[in-house]
């Protein structure tokens, strides 16, 4: 009989981008995939330890899954992921009931791990080794698909390709060079052939996904000669079917003018970047270790700006780093006032496990960083309502992500979320020319505009 498997992803694309790999895997070995974890015989939480609450939140309904185990003792739970990672055999210390732990370079070992389990040859299954690696076989047969994975073709039009994993950036507050390893880059062949087989299936969006994808290439021997990330996007965007192409993420250290020109001269490379500033002080970036100044991370936007007008920017921000003064909040006030960023996500600071800061002395107490952090989101709030107001009466190109009835929501180029009413039926993928009508400071309205005539809104694919 078929099993159930229940999985529950945190945090960010990467994990997004795991959970999928992990449901193929299961796939192969019996398990269906439910949106029920009361039905499922195997509840996977795969976890983010970014910051401590998201830690938290894993411990917390790992907390609530103890009474679940007890009323159906067969029932497997396992924690994939950052936290698994980090904590490694401390979870069954602390969460007696989980059956697995497996890291972020051990998934493709899931299956195995399991037949353990279900045949009695173990009690409990843990694997957190890291190879730094994606030459090995299981991984690179997992990264390509087995045929077994459930197909784009069922209504999905936009997928993430993994173009490398882990990160050597040691920024001083970060976890993820202990949760994910070393920077490797994947192969450039494997990520063409993956990207063609996904156009293939249908596919027409590809964002392409690594933790710092602007040193694509710089680690280790990926091609015949040497490869940037701008040949790599190059490469990508000249494949037939790659309707709208994205990344994600930058540093803003390693932007390279070759890149910044990309977004003038390829089409389908969306006018968008997520560029994570995280500070507006110097002397908290030299904290950081983020290695640029604010100074040359002005002149990069004022570079992708005049190569493409249109560009909408967005950034992370951290507040209350340790050592931060009111000054230098107001330094990163300045900043977001300067470039008045499209949208952004802002965090208070939290100190992680192997990281420099959290050795750092000058903590900044709770509520100031609650004020600090509020300031921030009230003033992006103000200028997101502003931008957005901006692109009243105008028509974009709305790539449709789900449509209910008469309601349909979608995604421009510029990665912003527009409502519209459609009288005709509309499936994901679908391209509709929206007229913006109205404008939130988290989304737009439109209307679709029968004028401009264009667009793929037959209601299908
Ligand atoms: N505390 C708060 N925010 C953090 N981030 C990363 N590490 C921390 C931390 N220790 C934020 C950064 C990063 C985003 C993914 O999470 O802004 O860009
Ligand atoms: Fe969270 Fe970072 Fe791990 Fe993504 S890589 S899941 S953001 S800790």
């Amino acid at each position: 009989m078929a099993k159930h498997v229940y999985i529950k992803t945190f945090g960010c694309q990467m994990n997004e981008r795991d959970s999928e790999i992990i449901e193929q895997l299961l796939a192969e070995s019996g398990y269906i995939g439910v949106d029920d974890p009361g039905s499922a015989d195997l509840i996977l939480l795969n976890t983010c330890s970014i910051r401590a609450k998201a830690e938290q939140k894993v411990y917390s309904m790992l907390g609530q899954l103890r009474d679940e185990k007890i009323a159906r003792p067969g029932l497997r739970i396992g924690v994939a992921g950052c936290v698994a990672q980090q904590e490694g055999e401390e979870i069954f210390r602390r969460m007696r009931h989980v059956d697995i732990v497996v890291g972020t370079q051990q998934i493709y070992r899931l299956p195995e791990m399991l037949a353990r389990l279900e045949s009695g040859e173990s009690g409990r299954e843990l694997a957190v080794d890291m190879h730094n690696d994606f030459a090995i076989p299981p991984f690179q047969k997992l990264l390509h698909g087995t045929g077994a994975a459930p197909s784009p073709a069922g209504g999905e039009y936009k997928k993430f390709v993994t173009i490398m994993q882990g990160c050597n950036n040691y920024c001083s507050y970060c976890v993820v060079p202990s949760t994910r390893g070393r920077e490797v880059s994947r192969p450039v062949a494997d990520i063409l052939e993956e990207v063609r087989l996904l156009v293939g299936q249908g596919v027409r969006e590809i964002t392409l996904l690594g933790q710092n994808v602007n040193s694509y290439g710089r680690t280790n021997p990926v091609a015949a000669g040497p490869v940037t990330f701008a040949d790599l996007l190059r490469q990508v965007a000249a494949i037939p079917g790659v309707e709208r192409l994205r990344f994600t993420t930058s540093n803003p250290r390693d932007l390279s003018e070759e890149l910044m020109r990309c977004f003038a001269e390829l089409d389908n490379l969306c006018p968008q970047l997520h560029l994570p500033v995280q500070s507006g002080s110097n002397a908290i970036l030299a904290r950081m270790n983020r290695k640029y100044t604010v100074e040359t991370y002005l002149d990069r936007v004022a570079s992708l700006r005049r190569c493409q007008p249109d560009i909408a920017l967005t950034t992370d921000i951290i507040v209350g780093f340790p050592g931060e003064t009111e000054q230098d909040f107001e330094a990163t006030m300045e900043l977001l006032r300067t470039v008045r960023f499209h949208g952004s996500f802002s965090f208070k600071y939290s100190d992680r496990p192997n990281t420099r800061s959290a050795d750092f002395a000058d903590k900044v107490p709770e509520e100031i960083k609650s004020d600090r952090l509020q300031r921030f989101q009230s003033l992006q709030d103000e200028i997101s309502l502003e931008r957005n107001t901006g692109y009243i009466g105008k028509i974009l190109d709305v790539m449709v992500e789900s449509c209910s009835g008469q309601e349909a929501k979608g995604r421009t180029t510029t990665n912003h979320i527009v409502h519209f009413r459609s009288s005709r039926p509309l499936q994901p993928g679908d391209l509709v020319a929206v007229r913006v009508i109205h404008a939130g400071k988290h989304s737009l309205r439109g209307e679709p505009a029968p004028a401009a005539g264009q667009g793929n809104c037959s209601g299908k694919r």
